[in-house]
């Protein structure tokens, strides 16, 4: 691959989603992308950009977004949040205020971070002596349009539903379509939504949020970036909100505006 090619490639997907590449990443970006070189025929990376600048709005843009992105996911990842939510969060917050509980689950993938909150939202409101007192709303959003419309259908494959849940939520939670799809159902489904965002840009219009989870995203940011969005993220927070992010990742230059609560093995941070 041209290097000078491959610069422009970089600079272009750092512009368009933050996503920043390493100088050892061309086979990668060669692999991911050659398909979508052949199928528009294109000569080269440069000419894939330059047909990206072109129109802003194509359905190109998308499919060099899909392909980049890395949409690595399972249920109930790191356990621990999920836990807290359940044990400490909910009982805290579903007696507290008015209207609903809103949780943002960003940079969602394909549902199971968002679906895992609202199945444990489920385990609390069944175990629960009078039920939940505020409803829960929870939105996930993506950049890549490919997750999202999986998210959006609830389907998953006999791989993915290996990935992180008991036999027990998969019987309570699931139903079975046919032998390779499982759905979640729709209880659990009725309290998620999704939508298209890229984290790059502002957020008004998703409103405020109690809770949010950003996990697994922030690594693949350089460290303005990574501050700029924990800033807004920060910003989006009722006052006392609560950030998880994912296990290796942390505030990053933002760490005036959160205070660190241990909820062992891992993390919270509420918001100051
Ligand atoms: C590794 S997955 C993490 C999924 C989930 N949060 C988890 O922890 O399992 C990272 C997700 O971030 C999304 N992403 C990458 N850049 C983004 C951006 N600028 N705005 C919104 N989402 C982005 C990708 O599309 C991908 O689905």
């Amino acid at each position: 691959m041209d290097l000078s090619d491959f610069d422009v490639f970089r600079d272009f997907l750092h512009e368009t989603c933050g996503i920043f590449l390493g100088e050892n990443k061309q086979y990668l970006v060669a692999t991911r992308i050659r398909r979508i070189l052949a199928e528009h025929d294109l000569a080269s990376l440069t000419e894939l950009v330059s047909a990206l600048k072109r129109n802003r709005h194509t359905k190109l843009r998308q499919m060099v977004i899909d392909a980049m992105t890395t949409n690595e996911t399972f249920w109930f990842r790191d356990t621990y949040p999920f836990d807290y939510l359940k044990q400490t969060l909910l009982p805290e917050l579903v007696s507290q205020g008015r209207g609903p509980l809103r949780i943002w689950s960003a940079a969602c993938s394909s549902g199971q971070e968002s679906f895992s909150i609202s199945m444990s939202v489920e385990e609390y409101r069944r175990s629960a002596m009078k039920g939940l007192h505020r409803e829960v709303e929870i939105v996930g959003t993506d950049l890549s349009s490919v997750v999202l419309e999986a998210a959006g259908k609830g389907e998953y494959d006999h791989m993915a539903v290996m990935r992180g849940l008991s036999r027990e939520r998969l019987a309570m939670f699931f139903e079975q379509k046919n032998d390779d799809t499982w759905r979640v159902k729709a209880d659990i489904r009725r309290r998620v939504s999704f939508k298209s965002l890229n984290l790059m840009d502002p957020y008004i219009g998703m409103g405020k949020f109690d809770i949010i989870f950003c996990r697994n995203v922030l690594i693949y940011f350089n460290a303005d970036l990574k501050r700029d969005i924990l800033q807004r993220m920060h910003a989006a927070l009722n006052p006392g909100g609560l950030l998880f992010l994912g296990s290796s990742e942390g505030l990053a230059g933002a760490s005036e505006l959160f205070k660190m609560i241990n909820c062992s093995p891992g993390i919270v941070y509420k918001a100051l």
